[in-house]
């Protein structure tokens, strides 16, 4: 019995954590028979909560791009280690919000780091471990910013502003990463309403779960 990875990705405001929650109870209630773990990065563990607060507090100083990319390398590698690859061996299904692809589209596309620094990350965190199936969730970015602004309840400031240019390469990002990766990301249109995204959600995830139980089966037969 084959443990599997799915993971969540998008802009921020994309859907993603909605989603996630729905699919976490859609699995459990419909009896895949499957034991499930919801996770996400970075935070997924209780160091990677510490270096969560780094990434994610407004602070007075300036975190450097490269020091961003090495602090989400150590929360994935300390992620992978403490909670996904015990999980994978135990046969579990893992859903996580944000993996790799985050990384290549925000510090990769989004800041411009160069590509070949964020692949070495990537790599060394993961050691090559790849999810079994991605659904990116596409919002066109002034949507996004608009369900955040609702999330929020605030106005539009000067760093939103600014952080819709950078949304808008990270989308782009995404985009390139699904081309790279027809096979493993799944685009799914989550501009439309919560319900109507799950159900493209379902419509996915559907043949992809019977289709690794069935695998599961021929392994034990
Ligand atoms: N398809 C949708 N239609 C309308 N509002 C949505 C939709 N998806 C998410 N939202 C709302 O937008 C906000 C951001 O959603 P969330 O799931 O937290 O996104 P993410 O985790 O990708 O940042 C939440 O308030 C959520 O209820
Ligand atoms: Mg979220």
């Amino acid at each position: 019995m084959q443990g599997r990875l799915i993971t969540f990705e998008g802009i921020d405001g994309a859907g993603k954590t909605t989603q996630l929650q729905w699919v976490r109870s859609w699995l459990a209630d419909a009896g895949w028979a499957r034991s499930l773990v919801a996770t996400r990065e970075p935070g997924g563990t209780g160091i990677g909560r510490h270096l969560r607060s780094v990434l994610l507090q407004v602070n007075d100083e300036v975190l450097d791009d490269r020091a961003e990319l090495l602090l989400y390398a150590a929360d994935r590698a300390q992620h992978i280690a403490q909670v996904i690859e015990p999980a994978l061996a135990e046969g579990q299904w893992v859903l996580c919000d944000r993996f790799t692809d985050s990384t290549f589209a925000y510090q990769g596309f989004g800041r411009g780091l160069e590509m070949g620094l964020v692949e070495q990350s990537v790599r060394m965190a993961t050691q090559g471990l790849q999810p079994d199936l991605t659904l990116w969730f596409d919002v066109d970015p002034e949507m996004a910013a608009k369900r955040r602004q609702d999330r929020a309840g605030g106005g539009t400031d000067r760093l939103e502003a600014a952080g819709l240019a950078f949304q808008k390469r990270t989308r782009q990002g995404f985009q390139e990463l699904a081309t790279q990766f027809p096979g493993r990301i799944v685009q799914v249109d989550g501009n439309q309403e919560l319900e109507a995204v799950f159900v493209i959600v379902k419509e996915i995830l559907e043949p992809r779960l019977k289709q690794w139980l069935s695998e599961d089966l021929m392994e034990v037969s």
